[in-house]
């Protein structure tokens, strides 16, 4: 093999040159590949002996797109552009060898060749959108014309991969390789020779588009759905717009359209906040004390404490990816009916046609219902999911800890009880963790990794590792009252409470929080998971508006009735003047002034004590990067990726704003508005979140 760059190697098989891509982990088109792609084909189409080329690659993937890493930096020569000329206007067939995910540039690469072939494992698609962006090297306009304009779309704007049926099916790929996939590739573009086979285009294919010119109608369509389905995500509108580019377009316009909209997109705030999520959530995997090859613990079988909404949902994710799972109730009743939820939960994934019936069964034969801790002497993990008292969690894992054999992970589904203290009923609290899913547990990706201050490295990244193998997002946290997402939503709760006292309705705030990009605002959430949790009917004395909104039978939408009305058998929230009046009431039985309230000071006194307790957070130590705690955001409650996170939508506002606003607040409302250090610190010195270090 002759060297062409560090990561692009070239050699002639028969007359087929083969340029092979090795730029691990992902064979992203960095600067050096795109460099070896045109001095590939500058040599292969200046060698006489060559009369073919195959482009491949090493290690695990085909080309899984642009090197994002270089997205926002200054460009480097040779553009991808000047690669993609070469290969579609070389005067020898060049043939894509794909396996892995081909995707983004990796597929657009793939569609300036002339041919293309893959393994049958191979997934391809133009997942851009999920970075905010689209197609940026003509699979806006190539896409279209191979898989036609509703599949584009749906690639394009929804982000999602098809398999090797698929493709052939619509001549994304010519052939499917068994077994070795360069030798197969390059048998494939002998043939080609051969058979003296044309020099195919995909920019001059319009069969597949032709149908399409001229109806507006196709694309009003898809608007409107991924309008709904991505409420507030800029960039699957630009997808639709390019692919229609394509369809009522030349080449040329299409691709300078493109172009446009991909310009306007990367230097965007919603691609900028996207990307980062994306480093994000694999940095969050990254932990600085326990390195990536800490020796872990096998977990083969797990045992649950309670069949509640969450153990449940923790049980059917364990079933979900083959783990075999034993879950106690304290009786019969309960257990079978936590069991059936599961069943009814799997079985309405079956009607929807997500999975199949005969899953559902095996995943139910994996959960297995007792009655006994005794049972579990066993199992490697247990996963306590009682509720939230702390003398009921001690009292269990005292008992775990005669039951449960060396070595198992005794985990905590607590969402805010201290670890440490938990750990401290055990003979062995180095083997206790928290394990912190979110409602509901099957849906949500979020899982805080609690660590206590004796928690083993092996349990630690064990831990995180089964959240990965769950299919959840795991965050490592500290021990403090709520670990880092609920203590943050303390902040909000606390001023949005304050501020329907003094003048907003719910309504007004949950609009400006559903504005922002959540998926509902804190009232219409209070409503959702009931105005009862914690509260105590004998205990309560009206003090607070929720002991009387509970006091009066409105516990939200199991009673019909909340913050909101609801109609029977409905989930829409509709403003109700007796609740109106209800606050109007309380307020002025405690001399609270009344006044207007603007939907700016609303936004900002819901976001920026979150903001202030996330620094607060990082300064103790509780999350390890205002990265995680972005994550931990969007995957636990919903914070609109497009937004970044908190610590993200802080340094776009800046620092210095947030902090001049809570000293404006403080000198009003008092010292609960007290910036915290760190954000003192970086705003005076003109620096944002991602400049921590620590
Ligand atoms: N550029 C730079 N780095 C990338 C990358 C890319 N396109 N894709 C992945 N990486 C890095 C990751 O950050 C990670 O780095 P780390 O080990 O330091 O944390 C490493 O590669 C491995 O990635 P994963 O952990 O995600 O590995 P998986 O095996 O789980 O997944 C994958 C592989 C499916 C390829 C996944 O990484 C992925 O989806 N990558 C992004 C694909 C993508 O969005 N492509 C489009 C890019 S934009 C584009 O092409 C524009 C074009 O139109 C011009």
């Amino acid at each position: 093999m002759a060297k062409i760059t560090e990561v692009v190697d070239m050699e002639k098989q028969g007359g087929v040159a083969v340029i092979m891509i090795n730029n691990p982990p992902v064979n992203a088109l960095s600067v050096g590949v795109r460099k070896g792609m045109v001095d590939g084909m500058k040599a292969a189409g200046g060698d006489d002996s060559v009369k073919a080329v195959v482009i491949a690659c090493g290690g695990r993937t085909f080309i899984a797109g642009a090197d994002i890493t270089e997205f926002g930096k200054a460009p480097q020569e040779p553009g991808l552009d000047v690669a993609f000329d070469l290969i579609e206007n070389s005067a020898k067939p060049v043939i894509a060898a794909m396996h892995g995910t081909a995707l983004g540039g990796g597929l657009e690469t793939a569609m300036v060749c002339h041919y293309r072939v893959s393994t049958p494992s191979a997934k391809f698609g133009q997942p851009e959108v999920n970075l905010g962006l689209i197609p940026g090297a003509g699979g806006t306009q190539r896409l279209p014309r191979i898989v036609g304009v509703q599949k584009a779309i749906d690639l394009c704007a929804g982000g999602g991969q098809i398999g090797v049926e698929e493709a052939l099916k619509e001549g994304l790929i010519d052939e499917m390789i068994e077994g070795d996939l360069v030798a197969g590739a390059v048998a494939f573009a002998k043939k080609v020779i051969a058979e003296g086979r044309p020099l195919r285009k995909i920019r001059d294919r319009n069969e597949k588009i032709e149908a399409a010119k001229g109806k507006a109608e196709i694309f009003a369509e898809a608007r409107k759905a991924y309008g709904k389905s991505k409420r507030g995500f800029e960039a699957p509108q630009a997808n639709i717009d390019a692919v229609e580019a394509a369809v009522n377009q030349s080449f040329e316009d299409g691709i300078k359209k493109e172009r446009e909209l991909f310009m306007k997109l990367m230097t965007g705030s919603q691609s900028a906040a996207q990307r980062h999520v994306f480093f994000a959530e694999r940095e969050c995997a990254k932990i600085p004390d326990v390195p990536a090859d800490t020796p872990q613990l096998p977990v083969n079988k797990v045992g649950i404490i309670g069949a509640g909404t969450m153990g449940g949902g923790i049980a059917m994710n364990c079933a979900n990816v083959g783990i075999p799972v034993k879950i106690m109730e304290v009786n019969q009743q309960l257990l079978d009916k936590g069991l059936g939820v599961c069943r009814r939960n799997y079985e309405n994934t079956a009607s929807r046609g997500r999975i199949t019936m005969d899953d559902v069964e095996k995943r139910m034969s994996l959960i297995k219902g007792t009655l006994t801790l005794d049972d579990f002497a066993d199992v490697d993990m247990v996963i306590e999911a009682v509720y939230e008292n702390m003398d009921l969690k001690k009292e269990i894992f005292a008992k775990l800890d005669k039951i449960c054999k060396p070595g198992a992970i005794l985990g905590s589904n607590t969402s805010g009880l201290n670890i440490n203290e938990i750990a401290s009923a055990t003979s062995r609290p180095e083997s206790v963790i928290g394990l912190h899913f979110f409602s509901p547990a099957n849906v949500m990706r979020l899982l805080e990794v609690v660590r206590g201050e004796k928690t083993a490295k092996n349990v630690i990244a064990t831990s995180m590792a089964f959240g990965r193998r769950i299919q959840k997002i795991p965050a490592l946290v500290g021990v403090c009252q709520g670990f880092v997402g609920n203590r943050m939503l303390r902040q909000r709760g606390r001023e949005t409470q304050k501020m329907i006292l003094e003048g907003a309705l719910p309504q007004q705030i949950d609009k400006v929080i559903f504005d922002f990009g959540f998926a509902m605002g804190p009232f219409a959430m209070s409503d959702l998971s009931g105005l009862d949790i914690g509260w105590k009917r004998g205990e309560s004395k009206g003090e607070t508006l929720r002991d009387r909104l509970c006091e009066a039978g409105r516990l939200g939408q199991k009673t019909n009735a909340g913050y909101y009305d609801y109609q029977p058998g409905s989930r829409t929230p509709i403003p109700s003047p007796l609740v109106e009046k209800m606050i109007k009431d309380y307020a002025a039985e405690k001399n609270i002034p009344q006044r207007a309230i603007t939907d700016d000071e609303i936004l900002e006194k819901s976001l920026y004590p979150m903001i202030n307790e996330g620094a607060q957070i990082l300064e103790e130590g509780i999350a390890i990067r205002p990265s995680d705690i972005d994550v931990i955001w969007i995957y636990g409650y919903n914070w609109p990726i497009y937004r970044g996170g908190p610590m993200f939508y802080a340094d776009l506002v800046g620092l210095k704003k947030i902090y001049d606003k809570m000293l404006e607040f403080q000198a009003r409302e008092g010292d609960i508005w007290k910036p915290s250090a760190l954000l003192e610190k970086l705003a005076k010195e003109g620096k944002g979140f991602k400049d921590f270090r620590r």
